[in-house]
C-alpha cells in the first residue's frame, strides 16, 4: 500500500501533477492536456479540455471491461417486500432507453431536469440517463414540501420534471404527484413535461396537459448512446441549505467528479471492482449522488439502493439483513441511523441472526458521531469504524482514515487527517492560523481538488460571498473545529445557521421565514438544539405581537403544521417557547449561536456588541421552562 503521508505531500506540493496522474484512471474520450487552469469566473478548474461521459464511465465502460453480467444495482425495498437486481448490461439498457425518453421530450445537452422521486431504481436510472445526454439533473429530496420544490424549480428552470406517483415512509404511502402539482402552481417557471412513474401502491391522477406516463413513453423510446461532454460541463445541481431561506444550487462538473470519486473509492473506501458497496442514504442528498449512484459504478462495484429505514422496516435488524443478503463489503451511513437501531436493540441481538462477515469497514458521516454510538459500533462489529467528514459542496470526503493508503491509527472523536488534495487549516475569525488544539474556522486552502463545487447555479457572486470571501485564498467550510498536536482534525459543528437534523441539512433561516409569517408572530429565531436521537432538532423562540392573545399549545400546533407544510416533516420542528425579546448585537443581528449554547448548557462568550445582556437570562429561563435543550447525558427529554 502507498503511504498516506507521501501521497498527501505530493498532492500538496504539485496539485496539477498529482491529479494528472489520478486522471489516468478515468476512461476519457479526450484525455485532458490542461490539468489546472482558471475558468471564465477566475476560479480554479480541473481538466478543462478533457471530454468524457459520466454514464459511459458508470455503465458502458464497465461492460467493456467484462462486467456486463455482474450485478450493478440492487434495489432492496423492505417497504414493498421486493428486491430487483440489474446487471451492468441491464442497467445500461434501461438508462439508454430512458435517455431516449428524455430526448423524445426535447431535452438536450445543458437542459435541466428535476427528479423528485423516492428511493427506487428509476431514480438512479433517471440520473444516469440525464448524464448520458448531457442534461443537468437536479434531484430534490422527496421529503421537501411543495414550496421548497417550487423554489428549486424556479432556480433551476427545468424543461422536465420526473416524479413517481408515491413514496413510502415506513408503512405510510405519501402521494407525490399532488405535491408536484402544488409546486408547479407555486412556481413561476413553466415546466414543459411532468413524467410520472405510476407505482401500484398509489396511482397518480394524470389530469394536467403536461403529464406524461413514464412507462408509456418507454414503449416507443429509442436507446441512446452517451454523448461527449466537456469536463467542465455541469453534471448536476444539488440544492443545499445555506444561511438564508434560499437554498444554494451546488454545481458539480463531469470531469473533476469522475476523477475524485474514482480516487475516493480506491483510496478512502478501499473497494475494488466486483465488490459490494452500500451507502444507506437518499438520492436526494450528496451521499446518494456520490456513493449510491456514481462512485460505486465508476469503480465497477455493485451498489445498493435501499428503500427502507434502519428500524421498523420491519425491525432494527434490517441493516444487518441487507449486509448478509448481498454480501456488503463496505457500508456507509449516517450516525443517526445507528442511534435509532441502538435505541431499539441496545444489545444488538438482531445482529446474531445474520452473517455479516463480508463487511470489512463501516464509514459514518453527515453529522457528529457521539462517542457512545461510536464505541457501540466498534464493539458489536469488531471492524474499523471510520468517522469521516465532508459536505455537499465538496462532493467527496475532506478528512478520513484513507483505508486504501498506509495510515496510522484513527483517534476516537476525530475525523482523522485531510485526504490528499485538501489542505485543511484552522483560522481565527481574523484569519490568523490557530495553534494546535485551538478552535477556529475550518477552511481549505485553494485550489480545491477535483470534484468540489466550481460555482453556485446562476449566482456566482453568491459562491464568492458564501465560500471565498470570509478568508481570502481559502474555501470557508462553515464548520468550526481544531487540529490536535498530531494534525488530527476535530469537527465541532457549524459556525453558521445551518443545522443537521437526523443527518438532513437544513437552514434555520428557512424555518424562520415560515414561523415569521404567522399572523400572531412579531419576531422569531430558530436555533438547532442538541437531541439524543436526531443529533440536532430545531427550536423556535417566538415573540408575540402586542395585544394578540394566543394560547401556547394552539400556536405551537399551528407553527408545527406550517413548517411541515412549507418545509417538510423531516425538519422535525416541534418545539417553541415564547420570549419577550431576542438577544441581538447593536447592529440588530440575532445571536443564534449564543442561544444555541444556552439551550445546550454549554459555555458561551458574551459578544462585546450585545445590546442588552440581561435578555440572555430571560432566554435561559424560557428554554428551561419550555424544557428545551440537551439535558445531561440522557439527551433531550
Ligand atoms: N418523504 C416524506 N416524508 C419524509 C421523508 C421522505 N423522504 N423522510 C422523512 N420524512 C418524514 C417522516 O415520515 C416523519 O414524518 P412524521 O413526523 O409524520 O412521522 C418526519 O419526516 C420525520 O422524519 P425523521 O426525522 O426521519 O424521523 P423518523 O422517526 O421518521 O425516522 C430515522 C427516524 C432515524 C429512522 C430516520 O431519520 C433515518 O433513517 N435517518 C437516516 C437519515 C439518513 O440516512 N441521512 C443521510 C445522510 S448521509
Ligand atoms: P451535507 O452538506 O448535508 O453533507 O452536510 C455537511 C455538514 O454536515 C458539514 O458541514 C458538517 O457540519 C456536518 N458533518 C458532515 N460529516 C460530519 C462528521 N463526520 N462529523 C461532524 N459533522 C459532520
Amino acid at each position: 500500500m502507498t503511504d498516506y503521508k507521501s501521497e498527501f505531500n505530493r498532492a500538496l506540493q504539485d496539485p496539477a501533477a498529482y491529479w494528472a496522474e489520478q486522471a489516468q484512471s478515468v476512461a476519457w474520450y479526450k484525455t485532458p492536456e490542461t490539468i489546472l487552469s482558471k475558468d471564465e469566473n477566475g476560479n480554479d478548474t480541473w481538466f478543462n479540455d478533457g471530454e468524457l461521459n459520466t454514464s459511459y464511465l458508470a455503465l458502458d465502460f464497465q461492460i467493456e471491461q467484462g462486467r456486463g453480467e455482474q450485478t450493478a444495482l440492487i434495489y432492496d425495498s423492505p417497504v414493498t417486500g421486493s428486491t430487483t437486481k440489474f446487471t451492468f448490461n441491464e442497467l445500461r439498457d434501461e438508462v439508454a432507453k430512458f435517455a431516449g425518453v428524455l430526448d423524445g421530450l426535447g431535452v438536450v445537452k445543458g437542459d435541466r431536469v428535476i427528479i423528485y422521486m423516492p428511493m427506487i431504481a428509476e431514480a438512479a436510472i433517471a440520473m444516469l440517463a440525464c448524464a448520458r445526454i448531457g442534461a443537468i439533473h437536479s434531484v430534490v429530496f422527496g421529503g421537501f414540501a411543495p414550496r421548497e420544490l417550487a423554489t428549486r424549480i424556479d432556480d433551476a428552470t427545468p424543461k422536465v420534471i420526473l416524479c413517481a406517483s408515491c413514496g413510502i415512509e415506513f408503512s405510510n404511502i405519501i402521494p407525490y404527484k399532488p405535491l408536484v402539482d402544488e409546486a408547479l402552481k407555486l412556481s413561476e417557471h413553466t415546466v414543459k413535461h411532468c413524467v410520472v412513474l405510476q407505482r401500484d401502491q398509489s396511482l397518480a391522477e394524470m389530469t394536467n396537459d403536461i403529464d406524461r406516463d413514464w412507462r408509456e413513453l418507454l414503449e416507443t423510446a429509442e436507446s441512446l448512446d452517451p454523448v461527449r461532454v466537456l469536463s467542465s460541463d455541469p453534471l448536476y445541481i444539488l440544492y443545499t441549505s445555506g444561511t438564508t431561506g434560499k437554498p444554494k444550487g451546488v454545481v458539480r462538473d463531469n470531469g473533476g467528479h469522475a476523477v475524485a470519486l474514482t480516487y475516493s473509492l480506491r483510496n478512502i473506501y478501499n473497494v475494488e471492482a466486483g465488490e459490494v458497496f452500500w451507502a444507506a442514504s437518499d438520492v436526494g442528498w450528496v451521499v446518494g449522488h456520490s456513493y449510491i449512484v456514481y462512485g460505486p459504478l465508476f469503480a465497477g462495484c455493485t451498489t445498493i439502493l435501499f428503500e427502507g429505514k434502519p428500524v421498523r422496516t420491519p425491525d432494527a435488524g434490517t441493516f444487518w439483513r441487507v449486509i448478509a443478503d448481498h454480501g456488503v463489503n463496505v457500508f456507509f451511513t449516517a450516525p443517526t441511523a445507528f442511534r435509532a437501531i441502538k435505541k431499539e436493540d441496545p444489545a444488538a441481538s438482531f445482529l446474531k441472526n445474520y452473517d455479516v462477515s463480508s463487511l470489512r469497514s463501516l464509514f459514518v458521516a453527515g453529522e457528529r458521531t457521539d462517542p457512545a454510538t461510536y464505541d457501540w459500533l466498534c464493539e458489536i462489529l469488531g471492524i474499523p469504524v471510520i468517522d469521516h467528514w465532508w459536505q455537499t459542496e465538496t462532493g467527496w470526503p475532506v478528512a478520513s482514515v484513507p483505508m486504501g493508503l498506509e495510515f496510522s491509527e484513527p483517534k476516537a472523536g476525530s475525523v482523522a487527517l485531510p485526504v490528499p488534495g485538501f489542505d485543511v487549516q484552522i483560522l481565527s475569525e481574523d484569519g490568523e492560523q490557530q495553534v494546535p488544539n485551538q478552535e477556529g474556522d475550518v477552511v481549505i486552502k485553494l485550489p480545491l481538488p477535483p470534484g468540489c463545487l466550481p460555482t453556485v447555479w446562476g449566482d456566482h457572486q453568491r459562491y464568492l460571498d458564501a465560500y471565498l470571501s470570509e478568508h481570502p485564498g481559502f474555501y470557508h467550510t462553515g464548520d468550526g473545529g481544531y487540529v490536535d498536536d498530531d494534525g488530527y482534525l476535530y469537527i465541532m459543528g457549524r459556525t453558521d445557521d445551518v443545522i443537521n437534523v437526523a443527518g438532513h441539512r437544513l437552514s434555520t433561516g428557512q424555518m424562520e421565514e415560515v414561523v415569521a409569517a404567522h399572523p400572531a408572530v412579531a419576531e422569531c429565531a430558530v436555533v438547532g438544539v442538541e437531541d439524543r436521537d436526531k443529533g440536532q432538532v430545531p427550536a423556535g423562540l417566538v415573540i408575540i405581537k402586542d395585544g394578540v392573545n394566543v394560547e401556547l399549545a394552539s400556536l405551537r400546533d399551528e407553527l408545527v403544521a406550517m413548517v411541515r407544510a412549507e418545509v417538510g416533516a423531516f425538519a422535525n420542528f416541534k418545539q417553541i417557547v415564547l420570549v419577550q425579546r431576542l438577544p441581538k448585537t447593536r447592529s440588530g443581528k440575532i445571536l443564534r449561536q449564543v442561544i444555541r449554547k444556552i439551550a445546550d448548557c454549554k459555555p458561551y462568550e458574551l459578544p462585546a456588541t450585545i445590546d442588552d445582556p440581561v435578555i440572555l437570562d430571560e432566554i435561559a429561563g424560557a428554554l428551561e421552562e419550555g424544557n428545551i435543550g440537551f439535558i445531561g447525558e440522557g439527551g433531550a427529554s
